[in-house]
């Protein structure tokens, strides 16, 4: 059996004190939000109680998708790579970027820069997709972060990457291992999403429907969900997770994160999806959800 646990969109808190230069455009507005709203919904404290948490469950391994910051400062890199190390080694957490982490154009390349060393293939190389091997996983990394202008928040992955996708998808299926996609944004939003949805989301449903995966996990949401998609042989669960540091109450579901029991039965894999996070009152982390995604 091996326990995969998957955490996302931290937001670190606090936001280090810009320097002038840095508040042009998207920033400014993006800074007024955090004063204003963020900095009362992502807290460190909350963050620290889910880690602890998590950690407890001594996971085979921890995935993370992206959002690591707020406006893509760069005071903010360092602080989050030192997030990063406190919680695992890059050869124990694997990292996909998210918008916040690319966020305005001069930032868009930092979390590859900054952070390489958690989003590193298995062949060495910082390229999206990734690959990964871990025991009898094969964690696929995706970049869905490209700057937006101001009020956007949407993604895009692009035809070479899903081209590559496709590539990386069928080679793993022939070794036979349970294939995790990690993205930040879901391939499919909700309604009145728009602004926030991945543009290419059609295409990579499309390659999931040809090429197949076991799993993918997403954040960007905030918000705990469950969407099947259509695979070539079955569907394809893809499941989002709440923010990993959001107090409540609040707009979206208390902080959280998932935990994924994966073993093969021999006759086909079995998944099991478990939601740990915040209890309503703020109190205690507590299991939420129990879900057989695959198998009995
Ligand atoms: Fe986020």
């Amino acid at each position: 059996m091996f326990l995969l646990a998957h955490l996302s969109d931290p937001h670190l808190a606090p936001l280090p004190q810009p320097r002038w230069s840095e508040l042009a455009g998207k920033r400014a507005t993006g800074y007024l939000n955090w004063q204003r709203k963020r900095r009362l919904i992502h807290r460190a404290d909350v963050l620290a109680r889910i880690v602890v948490d998590l950690k407890a469950q001594a996971p085979d391994h921890i995935a993370a998708t992206g959002d690591l910051v707020n406006i893509s400062l760069a005071s903010e890199y360092p602080q989050a790579h030192a997030w990063l190390e406190a919680l695992g080694s890059p050869g124990d957490v694997t990292l996909v970027p998210g918008n916040h982490d690319a966020y305005v154009r001069v930032a868009a390349g930092c979390a590859q820069e900054r952070w390489g060393d958690y989003m590193r293939g298995d062949d060495g190389a910082v390229e999206f997709p990734f690959l990964r091997r871990r025991g009898p996983l094969a964690l696929i990394g995706l970049s869905s972060a490209v700057p937006t202008p101001p009020f956007m928040a949407t993604g895009r992955l692009g035809t070479e990457q899903l081209a590559r996708l496709a590539e990386v998808l069928d080679r793993c299926a022939d070794e036979r291992l349970f294939r995790v996609v990690l993205i930040h944004h879901p391939p499919v939003s909700k309604r009145g999403r728009h602004f926030k949805r991945l543009v290419d989301g059609a295409e990579l449903c499309a390659v999931l429907a040809r090429h197949g995966t076991e799993l993918v996990v997403h954040g960007h949401d905030h918000e705990r969900s469950l969407v099947q998609l259509d695979g070539p042989k079955r569907r394809i669960p893809v499941v989002g997770v709440p923010s990993a540091s959001e107090a409540p109450p609040g707009e979206h579901d208390p902080a959280g994160y998932n935990l994924y029991r994966i073993a093969d039965g021999g006759n086909g894999w079995r998944c099991e999806a478990i939601a740990r996070g915040l209890s309503p009152d703020g109190n205690d982390v507590i299991e939420i959800e129990r879900t057989v995604l695959t198998g009995h």
